[in-house]
């Protein structure tokens, strides 16, 4: 829908003023805006717009005013509203802060999105060229490879398994396209609050920790009470599978999709994380020990 502007409704109308009476003398500002009914400030400044882009001229003297510039029956309506609302282009500086960006296709592309997204990247390029030609081909292809044998579907069991495993797939794709698991939701650490109970009877060291894993964005990644990034594990039990040692290691040097920290944490940083995160294991669930070193008993 096209939502046209208070001002471009007021331009049609003076243009349709001045292209009424061609014969008679030319008007003034003054009198078009007494003819249109239209307060003079407004009739000026649409006259300006009207003169610029070439649909008006002026004469200036005695008998001066503003007339068509061409004849009205070469003037559409398309021509004034673009005189008046101007180009549609670029608004403003870019803002690098806005990273809201949905790359993603229509629905109907979404699983290519999806495929791309989890072959190997340097498949990409390859599969894009070869992809369409061969698919296309084979299709070409069909009747000379078997061009005879049971047509009706209840006979082909076959055929019927592989369309339906087909479809499946296409369907799985399509939806995991629809949000992307495989990459950071770049607003998760400021949109979702780190759940209350994770942050009861907590030490201060701890709570530091809690506050480094929403600054430093690990959320985007990782999901805490069920928001937050997919691209890692969810960090509620994080404790149940590292130890204190481990999540250091994985911190300070990434690995397995994980960017590494090790140069963007301070030593006391990773201390606050690794001792919040060292908390995080459900009730009645013992976090992960050192199998070295010996076993103590649950009661101590
Ligand atoms: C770009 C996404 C991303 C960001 C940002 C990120 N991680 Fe990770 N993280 C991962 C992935 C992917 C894994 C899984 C690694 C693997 O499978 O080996 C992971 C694994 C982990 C693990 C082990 C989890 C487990 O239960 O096995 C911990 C702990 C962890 N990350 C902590 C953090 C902390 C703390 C931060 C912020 C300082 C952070 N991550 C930021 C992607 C990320």
């Amino acid at each position: 829908m096209v939502r046209l502007g208070k001002l471009t409704d007021y331009g049609l109308v003076l243009m349709t003023c001045i292209a009424r009476d061609q014969g008679a003398p030319r008007r003034t500002a003054r009198d078009l805006a007494r003819e249109s009914k239209l307060p003079l400030s407004t009739v000026s400044k649409l006259l300006k717009e009207l003169l610029q882009s070439g649909l008006l001229v002026s004469h200036r003297g005695i008998k001066g005013g503003y007339i068509l510039a061409r004849d009205p029956h070469q003037i559409s309506v398309i021509d004034m509203i673009a005189a008046i609302e101007g180009p549609i282009g670029p608004n403003g500086q870019p803002d690098p802060t806005i990273i809201q960006t949905v790359p993603r296709p229509d629905f109907f592309f979404l699983w290519l999105f999806s495929i791309f997204a989890l072959l190997p990247p340097w498949t990409e390029t390859f599969l894009m060229l070869t992809g369409p030609v061969a698919v296309i081909g084979l299709l070409f292809a069909v009747p000379f490879i078997s061009g005879t044998g049971e047509k009706s579907w209840e006979r082909r069991p076959m055929s019927v398994v592989i369309v339906i495993l087909a479809v499946t797939l296409v369907g799985t794709l399509t939806w995991l396209g629809t949000f992307s698991p495989w990459s950071p939701v770049m607003d998760a650490w400021s949109a979702a609050p780190t759940p209350a109970d994770d942050l009861k009877g907590r030490t201060p060291l701890e709570l530091q920790g809690a506050l480094l894993v929403q600054s430093k964005q690990c959320r985007n990644c990782h999901s805490l009470g069920g928001e937050g990034g997919l691209r890692g594990p969810a960090l509620d039990d994080t404790a149940t599978r590292l130890t204190p040692d481990q999540i250091v290691r994985q911190i300070i040097q990434g690995g397995g999709n994980m960017p590494a920290y090790g140069k963007n944490l301070s030593p006391a940083e990773v201390n606050a994380i690794v001792a919040f995160l060292s908390t995080m294991h459900p009730h009645g669930q013992p976090p992960a020990r050192d199998s070295a070193q010996p076993a103590v008993p649950a009661s101590q």
